[in-house]
């Protein structure tokens, strides 16, 4: 079956699908977007991703394109045109199409809504079980990485050295010395003395919708949570580690920087919560 999109109003076939030239999402990175996994034909943690959404659109200042609920709806008909059980849909905001000028355009254009939905599947079994590698690379993104722009240069950049690495993920470094996040994750570490640690929300992350889920499934189950910074150094010495994202759940990372973490394989702490957030946020 050929995949359906959705642009400004209508449903087409992937290939016919097109964006203005003069889009300012294409001329200028001009927009915000959101990834939300799809399984068993539901969309997982909606509410949290369209807050987040509604959240990035203000911090833009760009209005969102319709109600939320009528763009629900749209969600919910690509998940049903493209007949996807399991996989992600993505979704793309723009300030629309205008002259190019790098002032807002007056009279203010419609927004651009664009959607496309993949087939997917979370991490293997083995990635689960063996854990994968980050590397550690300086944070060059601006200084509002908590909106969800589409603008991600930094982080396409510091995935590609990660994978010429032979790495999974790059965990971004502040010129302090202190872990920001992965280039399309949130990092994490569980102390020797069992208490779980990830960056605080503020403008030097993306707050993301698992780090969420998976902070809230910590505290009920009376893990130590500590929301701070934590350094490369402390990530070494670390008995844990692991990155959580919409796509890669929560996932155990067993080496950064070629250095083993803890004893070299993944951890109780992180497949724990795994469970727990396949459980409760998850429908499989
Ligand atoms: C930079 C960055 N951090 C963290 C995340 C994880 O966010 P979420 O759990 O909402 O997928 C993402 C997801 O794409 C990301 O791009």
């Amino acid at each position: 079956m050929s995949r359906i999109a959705y642009v400004n109003g209508r449903y087409l076939p992937l290939a016919e699908a097109k964006v203005h030239i003069e889009d300012r999402g294409y001329q200028f990175s001009d927009g915000v977007y959101e990834v939300i996994a799809v399984q068993s034909g539901r969309l997982v943690d909606l509410d949290p991703h369209l807050d987040r959404l509604w959240r990035s659109l203000a911090e833009i200042e760009l209005a969102p394109p319709m109600s939320r609920r009528a763009l629900v709806s749209v969600m919910r008909e690509m998940v049903r045109r493209n007949g996807l059980a399991e996989g992600i849909l993505y979704l793309q905001v723009t300030r629309g199409a205008a002259r190019r000028e790098h002032g807002f355009p007056n009279p203010a254009p419609r927004p651009a809504l664009t959607m496309t939905v993949r087939r997917s599947r979370p991490p293997s079994a083995a990635q689960f079980a063996d854990g994968v590698t980050v590397i550690t690379i300086p944070d060059i993104r601006w200084k509002r990485r908590d909106i969800k722009s589409i603008s991600l240069l930094p982080n396409i950049l510091g995935k590609e050295q990660a994978h010429r690495a032979g790495a999974f993920e790059a965990w971004m470094v502040d010129p302090d010395g202190t872990v920001t996040e992965g280039t399309s994750t949130n990092a994490w570490i569980v102390t020797m003395e069992g208490a779980l640690v990830t960056r605080p929300l503020g403008p030097e992350i993306l707050p993301g919708v698992t780090r969420a889920g998976i902070l809230a499934l910590a505290r009920k189950s009376g893990l130590r949570v500590e929301e701070r910074s934590f350094t490369v150094a402390e990530a070494k010495r670390a008995r844990e580690a692991f990155i959580t994202s919409t796509t890669s759940w929560a996932l155990p990372v067993v080496s950064i920087d070629g250095e083993p973490v803890g004893n070299g394989h993944p951890g109780s702490v992180c497949a724990s919560l795994r469970e727990a957030y396949r459980r409760n946020h998850v429908e499989i």
